[in-house]
Formats: structure tokens, sequence, C-alpha cells
């Protein structure tokens, strides 16, 4: 079997990430610098703070991953990178890091889908089967996609407004929660019950697409009204309420993805991956289907750049080389390949 062993960076929104994965599914190191608490203040991601400390990071990440992977320059394969989707100033940091040392140590360059990262992080957990279908959940995306095949992504439907992760930042933010509001919001769901009965939008609609605005304007609505009449809404029933309406259309929407492709593994990225009520509700869910189900792990669930290393490990097996020209495509979906 041919050993290959991959550097690989992340820097497409708050998270500097650089990697050493080797065969696409084992982390030989994987230094993850976050940035959350210089956007706190400000209640999201602000463009310019994270293009700074990213250039401020990148190099010392990089003398790390190598370090506690044991490696020098000169037992690399290649350089997977981040080039899209993303904040464009942040994705260019990655990208011009990973260009300089793939030109000066002669290493062979390979453009990789963010995207693709969070659902390749599923091959840490085992060698995926094909066909498989994914359900992709972030802060900035909201997809199913159908592989037919490695290295082939077909998105099925995706959000037409906010993203899941989106959302719940968005509810967090008028609740009072730090940003990331994610992971708050679940602790709280699970302490509460849903009795506001919030709507889930497009759920029966036939196709796969999803719509998170309207759920985001009703919580806020009943938020504000409540503010008004100075009653206070029980928090946790709150996020109970939010959390069973983004479940339940994520779950229905997959649900309804798996009877049309017969697959053999449904997989579970992106940081709201992490979800604890979402996790179980897929889990129930595919007691009823022959599909395996494979969350990505909680700690790769978030950005990271090992996912880039797993995903990017399938595009240099196949051929795929960047130029020194590469540049960030702050749009990106999937590659063609
Ligand atoms: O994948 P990610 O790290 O960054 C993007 O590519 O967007 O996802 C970050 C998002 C944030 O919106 C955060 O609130 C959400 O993931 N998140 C969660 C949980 N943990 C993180 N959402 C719901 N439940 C969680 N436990
Ligand atoms: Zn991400």
């Amino acid at each position: 079997m041919i050993v290959s062993i991959i550097l690989s960076f992340e820097s497409s929104a708050d998270e500097t990430s650089v990697a050493v994965v080797k065969d696409g599914n084992k982390i030989l190191s994987n230094e993850i610098a976050t940035q959350i608490k210089s956007h706190q203040r400000f209640g999201g991601i602000v463009p310019e703070v994270a293009s700074r400390h990213h250039i401020e990071r990148v190099t010392i990440l990089v003398d790390e991953a190598l370090a506690d992977a044991n490696i020098t320059y000169a037992d690399i394969d290649a350089i997977a990178v981040t080039y899209g989707p993303g904040l464009v100033g942040s994705l260019l940091i990655g990208v011009t890091a990973a260009k300089t040392i793939a030109w000066a140590h002669n290493i062979p360059l390979v453009p990789t889908s963010h995207l693709a990262g969070h659902i390749m992080a599923a091959r840490f957990v085992k060698p995926i089967e094909y066909p498989a279908l994914a359900l992709l959940v972030s802060g900035g995306h909201t997809e199913l996609v159908y592989l037919p095949r490695e290295g082939a992504f077909e998105v099925l439907g995706e959000t037409r407004d906010d993203a899941a992760g989106e959302s719940y930042d968005k509810v967090g933010r008028v609740m009072g929660i730090a940003y990331p509001a994610g992971k708050t919001i679940d602790e709280l769901a699970h302490q509460g019950k849903d009795t506001f009965n919030f709507p889930r939008a497009m759920e029966n609609d036939g196709t796969y697409e999803f719509s998170f605005s309207g759920l985001k304007s009703a919580f806020i609505n009943t938020y504000h009204n409540a503010q008004q009449r100075d009653e206070v809404l029980n928090k946790e029933n709150l996020a109970a309420s939010f959390q069973a309406a983004v479940v339940d259309v994520l779950v229905n929407k997959t649900a309804q993805a798996l009877d049309h492709y017969p697959v053999k593994q449904l997989l579970l990225g992106g940081g709201v991956a992490a979800n604890q009520g979402l996790r179980t509700a897929l889990a129930n869910l595919l007691a009823n289907y022959d599909t395996e189900f494979i969350p990505v792990p909680l700690k790769l669930a978030g950005d990271n750049a090992a996912m880039i290393g797993a995903a990017g490990e399938i595009f240099y097996r196949k051929g795929r080389r960047g130029t020194y020209d590469l540049n960030a495509d702050p749009s990106l979906e999937f590659e063609e390949y």
C-alpha cells in the first residue's frame, strides 16, 4: 500500500489550522488556533481581524504540526489547502502559506474544498463506503450531498437563506449567549421542552432545500414580544423548541433523501454535527434503514486542517494539482472531479 503524508492548511473562517495526515485517515498532528475570543465581543467574525490572526499564527502552526508529527518537509508528499468557500482575506493566508511551502520545497499542491473536508472528516472514523449520503451542517452551509463514488459530490439541496449554525448564532445573540452559540443552546435544549412549536419550513415540499430564516424570525418575534410585556420566557424551553424545529427539518429531509437514494452510509459533518440532539435523532432514524450512521468525531466537527488532509488525499491520489497562481474562491462549492 502506498503511504502518503499530507501537510494541510485550513483558514477559511476564524480558525487557523495546520495538520499532518497519513494516508488520508490517520492524524499525525492537528494544530488549531481559534480566534473566537477576538470575535466574541462583536457577536460574529470580523473579517479584517480574522486575517490578521491567521497571518500571526500560520507559520508557528506549521512548525508545531511538523514537530508534533515528528516529520520534516522532506517527508511530505503533498500539501492540501482550503481555497474556498469562506472569507477571501482569511482563505488567502492559508493559500499563500501553502503555495510558498510547496514552491520552496518542491511539493505538489492540492487545492481542496472546505466542504469536502467537513464531509471527509468521517474518514477518521472508518473507511467510507459508496454510495454515501452526507448531511453537512455548519455556520455557513446546510446541504444534503450525494456521493456516488470517491471524489464525486452531488449537492441534492441546500439552504435558501441562513445556514443551520448561523441560525443558532443569531438566535443566541438575541438571548445574550456568547458567539458561537450552538453548543450553549444545545445544552440548554436538553434541560427544556418543545413548548413553543416554532415553524418547520419546507418540511414536506418535495425538495431537499432548507430555509431557517422564518424560524429565526419567529423566535426573535416571540422573544421581543415577551420582552415588551416584561415577561420572561423560560430559556431552556425556548432553546429546546428552537432546536426541535431545526433537528426535525434536518432529520425529515435526510429521511426523504435516504428514501430516494439508498446508500451504504450517512455521513454527518460540519460544526453543527457536534449537536447532541441532531446526532441522537439521526441515530434513531437510521434504526429504520439499512444504512450505517457515521457522525464525525466531536473534536473534528468544527473547522480543522486534518479534515482538509482527509479530503486532499483523495484528490492527490486522483491527480489533482494546483499551480502557483492558485487563488482563493470565496464561493467555491465542490471541486468538479
Ligand atoms: O463548521 P464550523 O466550525 O464553521 C463553519 O464552517 O461555518 O461551524 C461553526 C458553527 C457555528 O455556527 C456554531 O454555533 C455551530 O457550528 N455549532 C453548533 C454546535 N457546536 C457548534 N450548533 C449546534 N449545536 C452544537 N453543539
Ligand atoms: Zn467549516
